[in-house]
């Protein structure tokens, strides 16, 4: 079976090597041209690990293939993804400007039956959109098409082991000829599936990230108020946790979400609630809690460090998550600019985004390395959570520094062994030790 997945982000790009990997023949389509040209010298566009690997093989073994001739891709192929971004529009409703203009690609192209599959994030309604297009372009009304809603959970820096191994998959068709067409293509991963109508489909993925966009903010609400009691938010989450309803995961308190999704999904599932005509005030505070939390952060530096004016700040972690260089909606960008606004002089590092960083935000000062951005630094600012910073050396960098002072935004380390390392260790929500 011949694909084409057309948008070769994040989740065209390892949706396409991934399906290729299963032995299907996949045309992978952009208009980003360079992006195109990288791919074809076997170079990523993207850090994601263990991509290179998986498009290096298939490449070779004639399986995945790279254009920006999207009518070509579109022809060759029986399924059509569309896994191009939706970014927020200025009404926080989804800009579906590149969708539309695939489906109209797509119809143009329509040289034979083919199901058309909306995998990018697109409000409840938009297959029917997609739908209308295409029977308004097709250049032979004869033939037939359905548009189905696959939308995608796969997570930045754990895409390929999460498209290999997703917790479901869900499907949304309007007939079941089509709906048989995408469970036949998955079922070699042997998932669970949920296969529903259209609309559900939709619905499903807005209703899935703004749960756990909820999670979140909860916990970070409850780690507001433990700083306040005197609790700590780490023992509380894992006694909330451990009750099977609730379950541990998402309760890891700290400056908030970030990335392309959560934001641009919580304000269009808000924005389509309200055309719809309901209010989502729970959601709406969600969204509050998440924006204040990094001013929360910096109004506790600012008031430990006695006022920020001409403070040396190392900010460790750029990318809104590890394991990725992607920096969309990051709380670095954020926390920095607060830091700065107070006085501070940032001096920042990131084992993966530091050139999506040089890139997007050229007036910070980027170091080589952890130590280097702490040297003479008044305190280091944790912003994301790598690996790498767990086996940070505390003895060079508590030599290297003006004053040992930890202020870790994502809870990574247990305050004990950071104080006993004899740095003054501040986090998110466990006050207790905080206020000594
Ligand atoms: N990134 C994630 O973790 C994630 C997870 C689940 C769902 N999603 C959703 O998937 C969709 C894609 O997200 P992403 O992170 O991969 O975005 P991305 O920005 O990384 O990639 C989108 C790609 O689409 C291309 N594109 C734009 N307009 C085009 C057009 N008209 N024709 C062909 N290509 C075009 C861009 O050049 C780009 O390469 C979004 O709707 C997003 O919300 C993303």
């Amino acid at each position: 079976m011949n694909l084409c997945v057309i948008g070769t982000g994040y989740v065209g790009l390892v949706t396409g090597a991934v399906f290729s990997d299963l032995g299907y023949t996949v045309y992978c389509a952009d208009t980003d041209g360079s992006k195109i040209d990288m791919l074809n010298c076997g170079k990523m566009p993207i850090y994601e690990p263990g991509l290179e690997e998986v498009v290096e093989r298939n490449t070779q073994d004639g399986r995945l293939f790279f254009s920006t001739d999207i009518g070509d891709c579109i022809s060759r192929s029986e399924i059509v993804f569309i896994a191009v971004g939706t970014p927020p529009g200025a009404d926080g409703y989804a800009d579906l400007g590149a969708v539309k203009a695939v489906a109209k690609t797509v119809a143009q192209n329509l040289n034979s039956y083919k199901v058309v599959v909306n995998k990018s994030t697109v409000p409840v309604g938009t297959a029917d959109i997609v739908r209308e297009i295409i029977i308004e372009n097709r250049v032979d009304p004869q033939v037939d098409f359905d548009v189905v809603s696959n939308p995608e959970f796969l997570r930045e820096g754990n895409a390929i082991t999460d498209t290999l191994k997703p917790d479901r998959i869900v499907i949304g068709a309007s007939c079941q000829s089509a709906a048989m067409k995408l469970v036949e293509l998955y079922a070699p991963l042997e998932r669970p599936m949920v296969v529903t109508d259209v609309r559900s489909a939709e619905v499903i993925k807005y209703a899935s990230n703004s749960f756990l966009a909820t999670k979140i903010s909860f916990i970070n609400a409850i780690a507001n108020i433990c700083e306040l009691a005197g609790a700590d938010v780490h023992k509380v989450a894992k006694g909330i946790g451990l009750d099977a309803r609730i379950g541990t995961a998402f309760l890891n308190a700290g400056l908030g979400w970030g990335g392309s999704c959560f934001g641009k999904d919580t304000a269009c599932f808000i924005a389509t609630a309200e055309k719809l005509g309901y209010d989502f005030a729970l959601l709406k505070s969600v969204v509050d809690i998440n924006s204040q939390q990094p001013a929360f952060f910096v109004k506790k530096i600012n008031s430990v460090l006695r006022g920020l004016e001409g403070k040396k700040i190392a900010v460790l972690g750029l990318a809104f998550k590890p394991n990725t260089d992607d920096l969309r909606d990051g709380k670095s960008i954020e926390i920095m600019a607060q830091l700065s606004a107070l006085g501070a002089e940032i001096r920042a590092y990131d084992p993966i985004a530091m050139d999506n960083a040089r890139k997007a935000y050229p007036d910070v000062d980027y170091c080589v390395d952890p130590y280097q951005a702490a040297a003479n630094a008044d305190a280091i600012v944790i912003v994301t959570e790598w690996n790498e910073f767990k086996f940070l050396d505390f003895d060079r960098l508590k030599k290297t520094m003006r004053a040992p002072v930890i202020f870790d935004g994502r809870n990574m380390f247990d305050p004990d062994r950071i104080r006993s390392k004899g740095f003054e260790y501040h986090c998110v929500g466990r006050a207790a030790k905080d206020r000594e």
